[in-house]
C-alpha cells in the first residue's frame, strides 16, 4: 500500500535550508531580488537566466542551477517558471509541487525544499488562500512518489525522496495552520496515489475480489467500517442490474460498502459516493475491438476514487456521515452472459433492456445509487468512467458535471475547484430521455450515439429517486498516454480529491 513522505515546514531563511533541490517559482516580471546572495551561489547563473528569458515561453519551464559558490546551504536550484505572481493559486502550487518532486526524483535527490514565495498577499479567492496553497503544493509533493512500474523485475526503480519541505516566508499564518495544511494535502496526495495505484494494476490482480479486499485493507487503519456483499446477498438484495453484468464472469462479483460514521456527527446529511467498479470491461457479448482494449483494466477508476477518498475522510476525521458504495465485478463475454434483448429487473423494481452489453456501467451503477438510498444517504454523487462520448465531447482536460438540483451541482464545483479536478457542466433536459424508451421495459441501456453521456447520465439519474444527486463522467480525464513534467502516465486518480472536499464542504464549519 502506497505510503506518502511526512512534509516538514521549515522556518529558517532561504540560504539556510539544507537540502539537494531547492524549487524556487519564477514569477513573470520577477528579479527574485528579496532572494539576496541566490545569484552569487549559482556563480551569476540566476541572472544569466533570467536575462536570457528562457523561463518566460511557457508555465512551468525549469532550469536546474548548481549553487556550488557558498552562502546557500542547498545544493541545488530547481527555477520553475510560472505565471504571475497574483496567479499562483492551488493549482499552480500542486503543480509546481508535483514537477519539483518529479524533478528531484530523476536526478537522484534525496532531500527536496520548495521554497513558496509571497504568499502574504492573499486577497478573497478560496484558491488563492495562503493555507490552501499550501496543502495543494503539499498534494502534489506526493504524487509522483508513486511507482507505476510495479510488476517490472530487474530494472531499478527511481531512489524514493528521503525528506520533503516546505518554506513559506512571510506567511502570517499560525504556524500550526500551517502544518495542519501540509498534513492536509500530503494525505489527500496520498488518497490520489492509492487512485491511480488501483487503477494502474491490470485485471487478472485487480479482480472484484481482490479489489474488495484491498478496500478492507484500506478500511482496517481508520476507524471505517467495511462490509462486502458477495454474490449471493447481491442476490439476496434483488440487484438484478449488477448480477445481469457479473453472469458473463467466472470471477464472482462484490458490492464495497464502507462507512464513515464519526462520533458527534449528526444524522443528516449522509454524504453518499457511489463509484463504478468494473475490474475489467471487454464489453461483453457486444465485445470491443481488441486495439487499446487493455485500458479497460482502468474501468474501477471511479471505485477506486470513492474508496480511496474514503480513507482520507476518515484520517482526516471530518464530522459528517459518509458512505462510499462500489459495485464490483468484470464485464465478460461467455456461456452465460447476458445478451443483447435481455431485460434486468433492478433492486428498485425497474426493469431494464440491455440493448448493447457494452452500456454496462450505468446498470451497476443503477443498483449501487439505490442501495445508497436505502443506506440512508440524503445526498449523492457517483464517479464512472462511463462513456467515450464523454471523452470526445469534452477531452482530456475536464470531466462531465451533470446534476441535479443545480444547487447541488455547484456545491460538486467548488469543491471540484479547490481540488483541482476540472469539471464542466452538462445537461439533462427530460427531452432526452426520449431515446432511453422500450418497447418491452422500463428503461432500455443505450440512447444510440446522440448524446451519448447525457443518455447515459439520465439513465442513472431514474435511480437517485429524489435525493440530490450528481454524477462526474471521467472516462477522458481518468488516464493520461502522454506524459507530463509533473504526471506520470497511466491512472490519474481524478475525483478522488473532489470527494473528499465535498465531504468537508458538507461538514461546514464543523471541518478543520
Ligand atoms: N467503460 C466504457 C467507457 C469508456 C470508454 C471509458 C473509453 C474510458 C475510455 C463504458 O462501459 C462503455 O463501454 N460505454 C459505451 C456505451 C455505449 C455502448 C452506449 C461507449 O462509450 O461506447
Ligand atoms: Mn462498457
Ligand atoms: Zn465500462
Amino acid at each position: 500500500m502506497f505510503h506518502a513522505l511526512q512534509v516538514s515546514i521549515r522556518s529558517e531563511p532561504a540560504a539556510s535550508l539544507d537540502t539537494d533541490l531547492l524549487a524556487v517559482p519564477l514569477f513573470e516580471n520577477d528579479d527574485l531580488a528579496e532572494l539576496e546572495g541566490l545569484d552569487a551561489a549559482s556563480g551569476g547563473e540566476v541572472s544569466g537566466v533570467l536575462r536570457s528569458g528562457e523561463l518566460t515561453r511557457g508555465p512551468f519551464e525549469h532550469v536546474v542551477i548548481p549553487l556550488a559558490c557558498g552562502g546557500y546551504a542547498a545544493r541545488r536550484l530547481l527555477l520553475v517558471g510560472v505565471r504571475g505572481r497574483r496567479e499562483f493559486d492551488a493549482e499552480a502550487a500542486r503543480t509546481l509541487g508535483a514537477l519539483a518532486a518529479t524533478v528531484a526524483r530523476q536526478r537522484h535527490a534525496r532531500r527536496l525544499a520548495v521554497l513558496l514565495r509571497g504568499l502574504d498577499s492573499s486577497g478573497t479567492v478560496p484558491t488563492r488562500a495562503p493555507l490552501r496553497v499550501v496543502q495543494a503544493a503539499s498534494e502534489g509533493l506526493v504524487l509522483p512518489q508513486l511507482d507505476t512500474a510495479t510488476h517490472k523485475t530487474g530494472q531499478p526503480a527511481l531512489p524514493p525522496l528521503e525528506s520533503i519541505a516546505i518554506a513559506c516566508p512571510g506567511m502570517t499564518a499560525a504556524a500550526g495552520d500551517i502544518a495542519r495544511a501540509a498534513e492536509r494535502g500530503r494525505i489527500l496526495g496520498e488518497a490520489t496515489n492509492h487512485t491511480r495505484a488501483l487503477a494502474n494494476q491490470p485485471g487478472n490482480v485487480l479482480t472484484p475480489t481482490t479489489f474488495a479486499s484491498t478496500a478492507e485493507a484500506l478500511a482496517s487503519d481508520t476507524g471505517l467500517r467495511a462490509d462486502v456483499l458477495d454474490q449471493n446477498q447481491i442476490a439476496a438484495a434483488g440487484m438484478g442490474l449488477l448480477l445481469g453484468v457479473a453472469r458473463g464472469s467466472a470471477e464472482p462479483a462484490r458490492l464495497i460498502v464502507l462507512s464513515h460514521h464519526p462520533n458527534g456527527a449528526p444524522d443528516a446529511p449522509v454524504l453518499g459516493l457511489v463509484g463504478k467498479g468494473i475490474t475489467f470491461d471487454t464489453g461483453g457479448i457486444s465485445i470491443k475491438p481488441a486495439d487499446g482494449m487493455e485500458r479497460m483494466k482502468a474501468d474501477m477508476a471511479g471505485g477506486a476514487a470513492v474508496i480511496a477518498a474514503m480513507r482520507a475522510i476518515a484520517k482526516l476525521e471530518i464530522p459528517v456521515r459518509v458512505i462510499g458504495i462500489v459495485p464490483s465485478t468484470e464485464n465478460m463475454p461467455g456461456g452465460r452472459a447476458m445478451k443483447p434483448g435481455d431485460i434486468l429487473t433492478s433492486a428498485e423494481g425497474k426493469t431494464v433492456e440491455v440493448v448493447n452489453t457494452d452500456a454496462e456501467g450505468r446498470l451497476v451503477l443503477g443498483d449501487a445509487l439505490w442501495y445508497a438510498r436505502t443506506r440512508g444517504a440524503t445526498h449523492l454523487i457517483d464517479v464512472a468512467t462511463l462513456t467515450g462520448a464523454c471523452a470526445v465531447a469534452l477531452g482530456r482536460h475536464a470531466s462531465a458535471l451533470f446534476a441535479r438540483p443545480d444547487d447541488w451541482g455547484a456545491v460538486v464545483r467548488e469543491a471540484s475547484e479547490l481540488a483541482g479536478d476540472r469539471l464542466w457542466p452538462m445537461p439533462l433536459f427530460d427531452e432526452y430521455l426520449d431515446q432511453l424508451k422500450s418497447d418491452s421495459a422500463d428503461l432500455m441501456n443505450t440512447g444510440g450515439r446522440l448524446g451519448g453521456a447525457v443518455t447515459a447520465a439520465l439513465f442513472l439519474k431514474q435511480f437517485a429517486g429524489d435525493v440530490p444527486w450528481a454524477h462526474l463522467d471521467i472516462a477522458g480525464t481518468s488516464w493520461i498516454d502522454e506524459p507530463r513534467p509533473w504526471q506520470a502516465k497511466g491512472a490519474t486518480g481524478v475525483g478522488t480529491r473532489t470527494l473528499v472536499e465535498l465531504a468537508r464542504r458538507m461538514a461546514g464549519p464543523r471541518a478543520a
